[in-house]
């Protein structure tokens, strides 16, 4: 199957400012658009919640591009004309910024992407594959090594602080919450698993995943096949 790879030459300019890209000067961004994602499944709500749970040990298997754009969609898609999203988010400020680490995803190059909800997009912000990196960034976790990529939140904690004060912060935490649980329940409904992972040097998971100055990285969300279940093709 074709790459669903496309350089677009414009100039790109992110909500949170300036972006960290390995494309040399004068070269056009990496976008990656993702297929549009599902609005039906054969799981029901509960039993997503029922059969939840952390899951650490994965095959050695590539995801699709689809299931990725479906998990990033749960975490953060918008769903309505007025960007509201997925997830809830206090005073709808939306301070979470979403990372993939890709490294075995089909038709998708292995590197370091950031998801835009407004255009269900990637763009790519470093090549290849970063996943022993960012195990070593989280007190060498193995999940994240074997598992075919990882999501990775963050959040703009001025964003919302700017408006509620200390008490913000409560709510940053609250959104990135919800935002995991729905990860956690859209894995189940593609037959995949995961853990939320909290653990990890911060400085280092900044690094590993050109994340901003004013970004502070949450959790990290390894993703992939179950063991034990036929492969999905
Ligand atoms: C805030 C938070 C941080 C966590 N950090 C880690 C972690 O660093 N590594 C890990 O393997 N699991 C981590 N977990 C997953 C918990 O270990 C897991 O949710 C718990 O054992 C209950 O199992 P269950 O999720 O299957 O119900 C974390 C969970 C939460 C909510």
């Amino acid at each position: 199957m074709a790459m669903a790879i496309a350089a677009i030459s414009v100039v790109w300019t992110a909500r949170g400012g300036a972006m960290a890209m390995t494309t040399t000067p004068g070269s056009a961004p990496i976008i990656v658009q993702l297929p549009q994602p599902r609005l039906d499944s054969g799981t029901s709500v509960e039993k997503a919640l029922h059969g939840r749970r952390s899951i650490r040990d994965y095959r050695d298997e590539p995801l699709t591009l689809a299931e990725i754009g479906q998990l990033l969609w749960a975490a953060q898609g918008v769903t309505a004309p007025g960007g509201f999203r997925t997830a809830p988010s206090a005073g709808a400020l939306y301070p979470l910024e979403l990372y993939l680490a890709a490294g075995n995803v089909r038709d998708l190059a292995p590197g370091i992407y950031r998801y835009r909800p407004h255009s269900h997009t990637l763009i790519q912000l470093l090549p290849g594959d970063r996943r022993g990196e960012l195990c070593s960034a989280a007190l060498h976790q193995e999940a994240i090594r074997k598992a075919p990529a990882a999501l990775v939140f963050s959040a703009v904690f001025a964003r919302t602080t700017g408006k509620y004060g200390k008490r913000g912060v409560r709510y940053v935490h609250m959104d990135h919450g919800h935002a995991a649980e729905n990860v956690y329940l859209q894995a189940v409904s593609l037959h995949l698993g995961t853990v939320v992972i909290g653990a990890f040097n911060d400085a280092a998971i900044k690094r590993v995943m050109s994340m901003h100055l004013e970004e502070e990285p949450l959790s990290i969300l390894p993703v992939g096949r179950l063991r034990g279940t036929a492969s999905k093709d």
